[in-house]
């Protein structure tokens, strides 16, 4: 439902992503105004009709990036390393480009700043790409600006790794795996960053609808596909020891996002309900 946001201005960076593209829809929705940073207009053709302004620049670059947050009231940012590969590290992305636009907020005046980290960051600030987001919200609290940070749980698009997984034949789990966790959909998780808004919180929490472990994450991809389940229970020695080897034999872009996974998916990871997707009909829409 419109509400009356038509005089707030927001900026979205991360806009080309998974989560960027629902929250761009989702502050359009509620009524704001939307300008978009991005280093590629092209990424944007599919949510073309829900933003207002488009600015072009590298957030890696602050020179590109003056007049940025002209006008603007609240800055939101998604912008991390996920599956990119430009060579750069977590700490360039996730901490320092992220702090280049904390800068340019501050300079022009922005009243708000909501930031996307992960759940479970203070258990998990051990490992690369959690330590660089945390140094980012460690400069968020220092600096005056009202910031709020969002903690999601995984995202429905990693779930994809399971479907695919049954898609070949077998899906790998660690442990039992009897690990929970509730993965959420990025129009849920969209709808919570900017629900958070009107939250007196400055941190939030926030997960999926179904608390799953991976056994039954497996066994829904198999149901969805229709195939028999095969699902092979990787020996947590094993994980160790794969953990200890990309960590000393591979640089930090191929063991980050490794020995991100292979830790979250051996601890539970359950965050508080929000939302109303469910894992099953996200399998259901990927078959086709
Ligand atoms: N996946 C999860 O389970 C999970 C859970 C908790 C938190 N998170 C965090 O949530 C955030 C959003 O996730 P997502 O799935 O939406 O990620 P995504 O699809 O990869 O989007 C990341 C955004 O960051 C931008 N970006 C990355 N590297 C950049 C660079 N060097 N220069 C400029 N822009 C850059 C991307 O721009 P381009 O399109 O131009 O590359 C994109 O707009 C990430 O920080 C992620 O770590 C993820």
């Amino acid at each position: 439902m419109e509400t009356s946001n038509t005089m707030k201005k927001v900026l979205v960076a991360g806009a080309t992503g998974y989560l960027g593209k629902y929250v761009v829809k989702e502050f359009k929705k509620q009524g704001y105004w939307v300008r978009v940073l991005t280093r590629s207009s092209e990424k944007l053709t599919s949510i073309r009709e829900f933003i207002d302004e488009i600015f072009i620049g590298e957030v890696t670059k602050p020179d590109s990036l003056h007049g940025i947050c002209k006008d603007i009231d609240i800055v939101f940012s998604s912008i991390g390393i996920t599956k990119q590969k430009d060579g750069l590290s977590y700490k360039d992305v996730d901490y320092l480009a992220n702090k280049n636009l904390l800068n340019v907020a501050i300079k022009e005046s922005v009243k708000k700043f909501i930031y996307v980290s992960v759940f479970n960051a203070r258990r998990l600030r051990h490992l690369k790409i959690v330590e660089a987001k945390e140094c980012f919200v460690d400069e968020l609290n220092k600096s005056k600006i009202e910031s709020i940070v969002i903690r999601p749980n995984g995202f429905f698009s990693d779930m994809t790794e399971f479907f695919n997984m049954a898609k070949k034949g077998r899906v790998y789990v660690f442990g039992d795996g009897n690990f929970k966790g509730n993965p959420i959909h990025g129009a849920d998780l969209a709808k919570a960053c900017v629900d958070s808004l009107t939250f007196n919180n400055q941190e939030i929490d926030v997960g999926g609808p179904d608390l799953l472990n991976q056994n039954e994450i497996a066994q829904m991809a198999f149901d969805v596909l229709n195939k028999k389940p095969r699902i092979t229970h990787i020996p947590d020695w094993l994980r160790k020891l794969s953990l200890f080897l990309v960590r000393t034999l591979t640089p930090e872009k191929t063991y980050g996002p490794l020995e991100f996974f292979m830790t979250v998916l051996a601890i539970d990871m359950i965050a508080p309900i929000y939302g109303k997707y469910h894992l099953r009909d996200f399998f259901m829409e990927i078959k086709k």
